[in-house]
């Protein structure tokens, strides 16, 4: 690739890397701030996090392949991590306040924050043309098997917040490991 001058070489590299990485230092120096104050709501809009399982397996092995993708991958990855878990709060956001009873504010500073979290990190890099199709498939599963079949019930939406707090904890492992 560089038959060129070494010089325009260097110059075409420092300009492809700013315009893919323009928030690697947002990342680094907010995303585990907002991480911290999410993960500190959903820990205080409800009791202890519930000792059963949901019946949906945890996508470890998604987790254990991002550890060794490239740093464009993972934030894709983080991006739709967390848009997933804002779609399926937002989503169900009426039927979400019946039964459970987790502190109002809590949760809306949850979702706030979190939203906050997306929109830094949706316009990061370049959108992938063939998204990770494992994870929205876990996700409509948590929706199905979980919400859906247990009728929306207040232990149906402790599995989701137990599910939520498993994945915004490996996402601030991941970032942790990016730099
Ligand atoms: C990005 O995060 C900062 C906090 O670090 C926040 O103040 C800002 O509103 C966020 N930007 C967007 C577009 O949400
Ligand atoms: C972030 O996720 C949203 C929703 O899936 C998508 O529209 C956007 O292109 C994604 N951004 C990146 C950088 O992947
Ligand atoms: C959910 O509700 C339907 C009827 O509305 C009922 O037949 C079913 O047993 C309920 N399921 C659970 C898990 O409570």
């Amino acid at each position: 690739m560089c038959t060129m001058q070494s010089w325009t070489c260097l110059f075409l590299i420092l300009c492809s890397m700013q315009s893919v990485c323009h928030c690697c230092d947002w990342i680094q120096h907010h995303f585990g701030h907002l991480s911290a104050e999410y993960l500190s709501q959903l820990e205080q809009m409800g009791g202890d996090i519930t000792k059963q399982n949901a019946p949906v397996l945890f996508p470890t092995s998604l987790y254990r392949h991002i550890y060794d993708a490239e740093f464009e991958d993972k934030v894709r990855f983080l991006n739709e991590t967390i848009y997933q878990i804002i779609k399926l709060f937002d989503g169900n956001r009426n039927r979400n306040r019946k039964s459970v009873t987790w502190d109002k504010k809590n949760l809306d500073d949850f979702l706030n924050i979190l939203d906050r979290q997306f929109e830094n990190l949706s316009s990061c890099v370049s959108p992938v043309v063939k998204p990770e199709k494992r994870l929205k498939r876990y996700f409509r599963n948590l929706n199905r098997k979980v919400l859906r079949k247990m009728n929306y019930s207040a232990e149906a939406w402790e599995l989701i917040r137990k599910e939520t707090k498993r994945h915004l904890q490996r996402l601030d492992i991941l970032v942790g490991q990016m730099y």
